[in-house]
């Protein structure tokens, strides 16, 4: 094989693979190297992916055990088969990381099979599973080497009893007590899956609020309907040792303001405290700096201490970890490698958490805004009023819009709702545009569609709602 390569790529999740596809359209000689038997990285293998496939199944059976006879369709013996919806996760994940494979071949990029490794700023080291070392040289690097579960202080993840969420999507039974350290996206998302096919769930998250960085009103009234929906809560609350006894869990945790010591048992604990950047060993005696949280630092081209080696997605101390920033900055990164102009607004970068009602949000919250001393206005639409979700029997959440006190400019909205992940790609838009409230507000939306209940969100700003 020639091994000369413009671009050599580490790592093929959603940064990674996007940035491969992109740099070969551009017309560059592009490789991408990845270690897992698959391509597609954390997201396709062992998160967004996957965790989707479970979100889902597990709602359509609670929805058929619990809600199907109140439309009238009536049913009988209902039963879970876990290793038949593990088995359709599984073909999920098999047939989209094939897509990756194909679309690969399509754009005749080299996928390196192996360890990556970067020797010096024009050689990347490919170790293969055999052990067998090759050399690739190349004219540029990106390291889109992702993240990897964290901890909390002095208790390891075994992956038996304290799992981290890889373990938790593929259960091969339903953990009678499961404890979830951590109420973000993963904690929350986990919580929703097991809860709906039996466990009894209990979060314990260090501060007084579910997801963090959210909006407060959303946290609040998110915290509300998930209770409903049967999963405890145990808030302010810092865990301070784990144990195993026989098969089982012991947490002990303290609450932050009563100093109130708790213990419960389970029979697994999910670590969802975050994520930390995986960035390889190599990197710092090459010279390539990296943040206190080992974080690789980029400058605006993407570039690291290095100029020739840059970096994207989880690994970067730039935007959140999340698949669609690191997707961007692969189009980016690509694009200002072969000499173009790229970039990612990073001010416009939506969030979802695939619950049920989902959450999603975009741009900033009122405490942000309060914080740089920016005057604002608000106007709050609640599906309670929306005709669609309420023949839909979806009337939980309610979209909220933020906009410029004096200009009207939209500056950050926030949506609970079955449809928030698909709806809040109209408010990306509106805000790459620099739209006010008011150009929503005027803007058709169709009839009867949850859409309506951003409209009249828009319409709120200016307090004139028609159906409120
Ligand atoms: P996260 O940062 O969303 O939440 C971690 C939570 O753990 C925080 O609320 C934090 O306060 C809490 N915590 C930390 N230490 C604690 C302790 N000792 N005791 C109790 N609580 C503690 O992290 P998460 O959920 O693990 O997700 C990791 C990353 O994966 C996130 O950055 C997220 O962006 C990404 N992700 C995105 C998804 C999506 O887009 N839907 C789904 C899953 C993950």
């Amino acid at each position: 094989m020639d091994n000369n390569f413009d671009l050599i790529i580490i790592g093929s999740g959603p940064g990674g693979y996007v940035c491969a596809i992109k740099s070969a359209q551009l017309g560059l000689k592009t490789a991408c190297v990845e270690s897992n038997k698959t391509l597609g990285g954390t997201c396709l293998n062992v998160g967004c992916i996957p965790s989707k496939s479970l979100l889902h199944a597990s709602e359509m059976y609670k929805k058929a055990k619990g809600e199907f006879s109140s439309l009238g369709i009536e049913t009988n013996n209902i039963k879970l088969n876990l290793s038949k919806m593990m088995e359709n996760k599984n073909k999920s994940v098999a047939t989209l990381t094939k897509g990756i494979e194909f679309l690969f071949k399509k754009n005749k990029i080299t996928h390196l099979k192996g360890k990556g490794s970067i020797l010096d700023k024009n050689t990347v080291t490919v170790t293969e599973a055999s052990g067998n070392k090759i050399d690739y040289k190349t004219k540029n690097i990106v390291i889109a080497t992702g993240s990897l579960p964290s901890s909390i202080s002095g208790v390891s993840i075994d992956e038996k009893t304290v799992i981290s969420s890889t373990k938790a999507l593929s259960f091969d039974s339903v953990p009678k007590e499961l404890v979830v350290i951590g109420g973000g996206y993963i904690g929350l998302e986990l919580s929703s899956v097991w809860k709906r096919l039996g466990s009894n769930v209990t979060v314990i998250e260090y501060l007084d609020h579910i997801l963090p960085g959210m909006d407060k009103d959303i946290s609040t009234e998110f915290l509300k309907i998930l209770k409903k929906q049967g999963i405890n809560f145990k808030l302010d609350s810092k865990v301070t040792n784990v144990s195993i006894l026989k098969n089982k869990a012991i947490v002990d945790f303290t609450n932050n303001k009563t100093t109130k010591k708790e213990r419960v048992e389970c029979d697994k604990v999910l670590m969802a405290v975050g994520r930390k950047p995986y960035a390889g060993e190599e990197l710092i005696k090459l010279g390539i700096e990296l943040d206190k949280e080992k974080k690789v630092k980029v400058n605006q081209k993407y570039q690291t201490s290095i100029k020739n080696i840059y970096a994207i997605g989880d690994v970067i101390n730039k935007g959140p970890m999340l698949a669609h920033k690191a997707e961007d900055e692969g189009i980016a990164v690509a694009e200002i490698i072969s000499g173009r102009a790229g970039h990612v607004n990073y001010d416009v970068i939506p969030a979802v958490i695939y619950t049920s009602p989902e959450v999603a949000m975009v741009g900033k919250t009122e405490d942000q805004l309060k914080e740089e001393k920016i005057k604002y206005k608000v106007g709050k639409f609640p599906f309670l009023a929306n005709s669609r979700a309420k023949v839909n029997n979806e009337t939980e959440g309610f979209v909220k819009i933020i906009a410029d006190e004096k200009t009207d400019k939209v500056l950050g909205v926030s949506i609970i709702s079955n449809l928030a992940g698909t709806m809040i790609a109209e408010l990306a838009l509106a805000m790459e545009f620099g739209a006010s409230s008011e150009d929503i507000a005027r803007t058709c939306h169709a009839h009867p569609t949850h859409s309506e209940a951003v409209k009249e969100a828009a319409m709120t700003v200016d307090k004139k709602p028609i159906h409120f």
